[in-house]
């Protein structure tokens, strides 16, 4: 352990400006890297290059602060731990590092906080991520990764939202990056081209795709789906007379909801061919108030907005294999489609595999729609008891047992 290193596992007691900062500053001025990592250190004692570190892990001198918090921690402490972890910040620390157990500095602070996802330290990671994320997204395209050391080559810190970092981890990844998508080494989840050309199947419980069963939509959103088509009619004393548009039919779960409410327009748009077909199989087709619109939405939106006859009391937006620049792309779209006193919502599944970066997405999403003068407010809902087991995947994509469900409004 380097000496920097050392006075982040807090020493002396009580933690004082006097005691920490001009210590930290010092180390940091004499070109210590904000980033130095317990491996390097490890490696450097091995004579070894930095680059010859095997493990994969990145545990960093925030890393190092978090695990090393004392519990009895005061409330002038924190203060003065707020400001170490600026000092580090400001010389480049990252946010998304993963350390020697798989944990970013955001897992490590809500294990040590109780959980506490309004704490100020925490806060200040979340900070941290949606800068850097905003910072970063024009160079990397939006794609979140968190860094290991496969990654190290990366000139910037970039986070990917839990990448399966071997062949073997395929997963039900419908969730990552943006809504139902993916960021993975799998082609059918992370390539819409490919999606598009794979066979689907239902079963019981889910729509996967037919070879490797990835999983495309499963049933345990149910409860997820029944709030989403609640809150995209505005006013719930008189649904039939909205207009209303949900992109991606999967299992038609919130299309059923939806028609619960028998609106005067239920406008669909689906891409898949197996989903189609599905739908026509199932009747979709008839119902005298559902319109379909075959094809992805980034061209069969387009068409209507030209065409400037419909614009929606609500549109739900949950589709496979879609990145978060095409949420970015989608938002211009909704603010042509959408009445002034209109509800747009989606399935949050931004950053889900780990609460760090789910937070980072929840202040992202806020950010990129109150350009459009739209707000997004979130109703926190508890799902512990509705995820599944993930036995039959292998991995799961959604790790936090709350849900932002976002209701997003002109303000
Ligand atoms: C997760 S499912 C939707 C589940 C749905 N919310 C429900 O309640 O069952 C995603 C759906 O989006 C469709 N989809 C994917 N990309 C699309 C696109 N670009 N345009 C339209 N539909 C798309 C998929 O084929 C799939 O049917």
């Amino acid at each position: 352990m380097s000496e920097l290193h050392h006075i982040l596992t807090f020493p002396i007691r009580p933690i004082t400006k006097e005691a920490y900062l001009p210590k930290l500053s010092a180390f940091l001025k004499s070109g210590i890297p904000a980033t130095y990592t317990l491996e390097q250190v490890a490696a450097f004692e091995q004579g070894k290059e930095d680059d010859e570190t095997t493990s994969g892990s990145n545990t960093t001198p925030l890393h190092i602060l978090a695990r090393s918090l004392p519990e009895d921690l005061s409330s002038d402490e924190t203060v003065v731990v707020l400001e170490m972890m600026n000092t580090l910040f400001e010389y480049g620390a990252g946010w998304n590092f993963l350390d020697y157990e798989n944990k970013s500095i955001g897992d490590l602070l809500l294990e040590k906080r109780g959980q506490d996802r309004n704490g100020i330290l925490y806060q200040r990671v979340v900070e941290a991520g949606v800068s850097a994320e905003l910072l970063l997204r024009k160079v990397t395209g939006g794609e979140i990764e968190f860094l290991d050391d496969d990654d190290n080559d990366d000139e910037l810190p970039i986070i990917k939202e839990d990448p399966p970092k071997d062949d073997e981890q395929e997963s039900y990844s419908h969730s990552e990056g943006a809504t139902k998508i993916a960021v993975d080494n799998d082609a059918t989840a992370a390539d819409q081209e490919t999606y598009l050309h794979t066979k689907l199947e239902y079963t019981d419980d889910a729509l996967v795709t037919k070879d490797n069963r990835d999983g495309v939509m499963m049933d345990w959103e149910t409860n997820i789906m029944k709030l989403a088509s609640d809150t995209i009619f505005p006013d719930l004393n008189d649904t039939s007379s909205a207009t209303v548009l949900n992109i991606g039919f999967g299992m038609g779960i919130i299309d059923s909801f939806i028609q619960e409410k028998n609106p005067k327009r239920h406008y669909i748009c689906e891409a898949h061919p197996d989903v189609l077909a599905k739908m026509k199989k199932d009747g979709w087709y008839e119902k005298q108030n559902v319109v379909i619109l075959e094809g992805r939405w980034q061209d069969t939106l387009n068409k209507l907005l030209d065409d400037g006859n419909v614009f929606f009391d609500g549109i739900y937006y949950d589709t496979f294999s879609e990145h978060y620049q095409d949420m970015l792309d989608l938002y211009d779209l909704i603010v042509g489609l959408i009445k002034p006193e209109g509800v747009f919502s989606f399935f949050n599944g931004l950053g889900a595999d780990r609460p760090i970066c789910y937070d980072v997405y929840k202040k992202i999403v806020e950010l990129d729609v109150a350009i459009y003068s739209m707000k997004c407010e979130y109703t926190t809902i508890h799902i512990d008891k509705q995820l599944p087991d993930w036995k039959d995947v292998k991995r799961s994509y959604f790790n936090c047992n709350y849900y932002y469900h976002p209701r997003i409004s002109f303000i």
